[in-house]
């Protein structure tokens, strides 16, 4: 085993790549800041600055003189970028969506298999103990069988305010709207809290009138255990509100409701017998502790994955599962809404 730093690599400055850069650094994890590229260099030049890696003139070069890379541009580039990068060895952390279909998804997973690389995936909710401690409720023996789930989110359309880009209307590059692009997520998380999804039904809307960018998507989802569930996703003009979940859980004998915060919560359940509860903040985070595998710092644990030479979580087969209900929905939308199967 290995306990040199790991030289990481971005591809693209923007947002999310500075999310975690700074992420990296909080981690502690040992690192070597090594080459920064985007075609936008004064973004480049910027994230630069802040973060001690250094500009470099091409893809090619952040990818030559790394271990791992981040892909961090936006979705139409995932596929490609990350082909090139695991073809050269490098271990890979891509953003979500990996791309704009489960098949092309499916074929970034295998190669990144095939070239026996620590890869993963942009997916940050599995690290947030709101949602960790919400699974936990619900899959307490007391809480009985989980029976339905109403799952809201709601922001305002990201092409402006701190999102500082307008790439998010551009079907070429953003692929479709916010059922892909941010609820990607939320189907990944339903998948962790309720279980696996057997058929959906969905519907989308296009108020803004951006080619091929719905701004609503709602969705019935049945799940292999039983349960039947609502997701509604929606991008409006509404800036006082920039990105908001509520998700509430219904078991036989549990109530559970995510709210506020995406990462703290409150998480508060009352229970058949009128015992009720709510956790947030530091108290949250320490409940789910000990229910970690590793820390609490995605970017911390993909570079230990990397030094252990082990796969790392979640990984591009997470995404590849939510990918593909993703499709479904799509599918299900495109023909009215009739059931599909994921
Ligand atoms: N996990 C999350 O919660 C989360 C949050 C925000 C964004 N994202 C995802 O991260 C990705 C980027 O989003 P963002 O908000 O940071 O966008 P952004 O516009 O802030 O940054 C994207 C950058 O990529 C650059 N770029 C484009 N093609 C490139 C290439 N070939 N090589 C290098 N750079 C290139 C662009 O010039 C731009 O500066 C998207 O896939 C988005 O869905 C994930």
């Amino acid at each position: 085993m290995t306990s040199a730093p790991v030289r990481i690599g971005f591809l693209g400055a923007g947002l999310i790549a500075t999310y975690h850069s700074k992420s990296l650094k909080g981690s502690g994890a040992p690192v070597v800041r090594a080459g920064v590229y985007d075609p936008d260099t004064a973004r480049a030049e910027a994230f630069a600055a802040a973060s001690g890696h250094h500009v470099v003139h091409s893809e090619d070069e952040v990818i030559e003189h790394c271990d791992a890379v981040y892909i961090c541009t936006w979705t139409s580039e995932h596929p490609r970028l990350l082909a090139k990068a695991v073809a050269a060895g490098r271990h890979v952390f891509c953003e979500k969506p990996l791309a704009f279909t489960a098949a092309e998804a499916e074929a970034m997973a295998a190669h990144a298999d095939a070239e026996n690389v620590t890869h993963q995936v942009g997916l940050v909710l599995r690290y947030a103990p709101s949602y960790i401690w919400a699974h936990h409720l619900i899959h307490q023996p007391a809480a009985g069988r989980v029976m339905s789930v109403v799952f809201r989110d709601d922001q305002f359309i990201p092409i402006q305010g701190h999102y500082s880009s307008t790439w998010r209307a551009d079907r070429e590059k953003v692929g479709a709207g916010t059922l892909i692009e941010h609820s990607i997520h939320d189907v990944d998380m339903l998948r962790y809290l309720v279980g696996e999804v057997e058929s959906v039904s969905a519907h989308t809307a296009n108020f803004h009138g951006h080619d091929g960018i719905e701004d609503v998507a709602t969705a019935v989802l049945r799940f292999a255990n039983g349960a039947v569930g609502t997701l509604n996703s929606i991008w409006h003009d509404n800036l006082a509100r920039p990105s908001l979940r509520r998700v509430e859980v219904f078991c036989e004998r549990r109530h559970i409701v995510i709210e506020g915060d995406d990462w703290f919560g409150p998480v508060s359940w009352t229970d058949s017998d009128g015992t009720h509860g709510s956790l947030e903040g530091a108290a949250i985070e320490e409940a789910v502790a000990p229910m970690r595998e590793g820390s609490n710092n995605p970017d911390g644990e993909f570079v230990r994955a990397i030094i252990e030479r082990r796969g790392a979580s979640p990984d591009l087969h997470t995404a590849v599962l939510a990918h593909r209900i993703v499709d479904a929905m799509y599918a299900s939308a495109a023909a009215g809404g009739e059931a599909v199967q994921p």
